[in-house]
């Protein structure tokens, strides 16, 4: 879809879309758009009695009086105090995807200064692209024998405004975070026999077009680093395991620390000798969804330039039963010389993540380590799917975390970390297992086990199973992947990490 921004006046083909306060009168704009058609904004309020202004209704107005547009569409903006970035965003992605289902081909959207909104007109504008963009994200390269009508039909987006070119200029900042977020998206959505641990670490390298260092760790090399748990999970699949590290180096000093972020990268989960359920385990394709928004996050960061020092680091396997395969009791050692008793070979992310996460802070010694995994069925249970599960030792890095997923629509939950969980995880026959006694509080009791990786560095976790992958449309996350995680980085780095630029 290609998107342009322009100064205000009377769209005159395809679709118009003008946004509507709650319990407003319509702005300067629309009550012109209402007299070139003779009214027909003014009856459509008049006659459409559930139509208020309420975020998310949309009213459409099919083929209007004198001027040559196909429809307009009124949609609600929810009330002027409460609006945000946010609202515009969904606006726009509402906007596309109920454009898209009537066939429309090109729409003007007007955003209209109104009293008593604070929001910067440009940055709305610019707001309203990015969500339109964001919904219309699809998945369908295997689709051979889709008709016509049922594929999108959006193909020019032009955004109306008092300020057309500081919202281009706006927009093309986000612009960078749309190809991000659909890149992440794309990695996340290829099944288990397209994206494997080699094919997954070949897309992180394309990365190396933005500026940023990509270095890919083959299994002697692991080996040689003592990745006991991690080689372990991936010895029953016939691909070979992959560890890829990710350096952009965009701040001031380029030695100064940087800020790390550790992806489980597991590119099918079968659950190993300890098998899942056969229904819906085509799901477990987006077990690597963690290290897809870590490499979608580092190419964000690279391609707008922020200026941070940074390291992705994603640990990328396959978890395959086969005669090679790892056994429930088995005892690995990790590369912080821990020993693991795996129990159960389907609390793999964990074994993963261990090894990824001694790695990162043992070389870069960073700042501080957030990790992201599709970890357990328990946070599910706990949060639903509507927050991710926060863990974390340090109380400001949770903070800014918390804060910053609010800010893009990406909520995280925290949870509680205690000695008492972690008792748990001791094990009769080595250091550590990598399950608990039973299934209380799985999801706390898979964080107690990462922080026994954790060495003295602030840490964060993201349990994101519940958050990865979505059944059902959203605003501005089509169903499917959803790349929870990038935007909340990206704005938790540029709000609390970039103050200096
Ligand atoms: N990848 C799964 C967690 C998961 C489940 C993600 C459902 C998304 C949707 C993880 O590797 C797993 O299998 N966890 C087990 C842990 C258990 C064996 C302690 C689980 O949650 O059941
Ligand atoms: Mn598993
Ligand atoms: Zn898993």
């Amino acid at each position: 879809m290609k998107i342009r921004f322009a100064g205000q006046e009377l769209p005159r083909s395809g679709a118009a879309v003008a946004g509507i306060w709650e319990d407003c009168v319509p702005s300067a704009v629309v009550r012109r758009l209402d007299e070139a058609t003779d009214g027909a904004i003014t009856r459509a309020l008049a006659g459409a009695a559930r139509f208020n202004g309420k975020k998310g209704e949309l009213l459409p107005i099919v083929a209007p009086a004198r001027l040559p547009l196909s429809r307009i569409v009124l949609t609600g903006l929810g009330k002027p105090e409460q609006a945000n970035s946010r609202v515009f965003e969904e606006l726009g992605g509402a906007v596309a995807a109920h454009l898209n289902s009537a066939g429309e081909s090109e729409v003007t959207i007007i955003v209209d200064r109104v009293e008593g909104v604070p929001a910067a007109i440009a940055d709305a504008a610019a707001a309203v692209a990015f969500g339109a963009q964001l919904r219309s994200y699809r998945f369908d390269r295997y689709k051979t024998k889709e008709k016509p009508e049922k594929k999108p039909s959006l193909a020019q987006l032009t955004i109306m405004s008092d300020a057309p070119s500081a919202a281009q200029r706006a927009y093309n900042l986000l612009e960078k975070a749309v190809e991000a977020i659909a890149f992440t998206r794309d990695l996340v959505s290829e099944p288990g026999n397209v994206i494997y641990p080699e094919t997954l670490a070949a897309e992180a390298r394309t990365l190396e077009q933005f500026g940023v260092e990509v270095e890919v760790l083959d299994e002697p090399a692991m080996r040689e680093l003592g990745m006991g748990a991690l080689l372990g999970v991936a010895q029953g699949s016939a691909r070979a395991p992959q560890l890829v590290v990710m350096q952009w180096r965009g701040a001031g000093d380029r030695q100064s620390a940087p800020l790390a972020f550790i992806g489980k990268g597991v590119t099918f989960d079968t659950g190993g000798i300890s098998i899942k359920p056969a229904a819906g385990m085509g799901e477990m394709k987006w077990d690597m969804a963690g290290s897809a928004v870590v490499i979608g996050l580092m190419r964000l960061l690279a391609a707008r330039q922020a200026k941070v020092n940074a390291v992705g680091v994603v640990g990328l396997v396959e978890n395959m039963p086969s005669g090679t395969a790892q056994r429930p009791g088995d005892i690995v050692t990790s590369m912080s010389g821990q020993t693991i008793e795996v129990l159960n070979t389907d609390a793999e992310g964990r074994l993963v993540l261990a090894d990824a996460m001694w790695y990162c802070q043992d070389r870069f010694k960073p700042q501080f380590m957030i990790d992201l995994a599709t970890l357990t069925g328990a946070i599910i249970v706990a949060l639903g799917h509507h927050h991710a599960g926060l863990y974390a030792n340090d109380e400001q890095l949770a903070a800014r975390l918390i804060e910053a997923g609010r800010a893009v629509g990406e909520e995280l939950w925290r949870m509680p970390l205690a000695e008492a969980y972690d008792r748990d995880i001791d094990s009769d026959a080595a250091d550590v297992k990598n399950i608990g006694g039973g299934r209380a509080a799985g999801s706390i009791v898979a964080a107690q086990f990462l922080q026994r990786f954790v060495n003295n560095v602030p840490w964060a976790h993201l349990d994101i199973a519940g958050m990865a992958w979505s059944s059902k449309d959203a605003p501005t996350v089509p169903k499917g992947a959803t790349a929870f995680g990038v935007r909340l980085l990206d704005r938790f780095v540029a709000t609390y990490y970039e103050k200096d630029r």
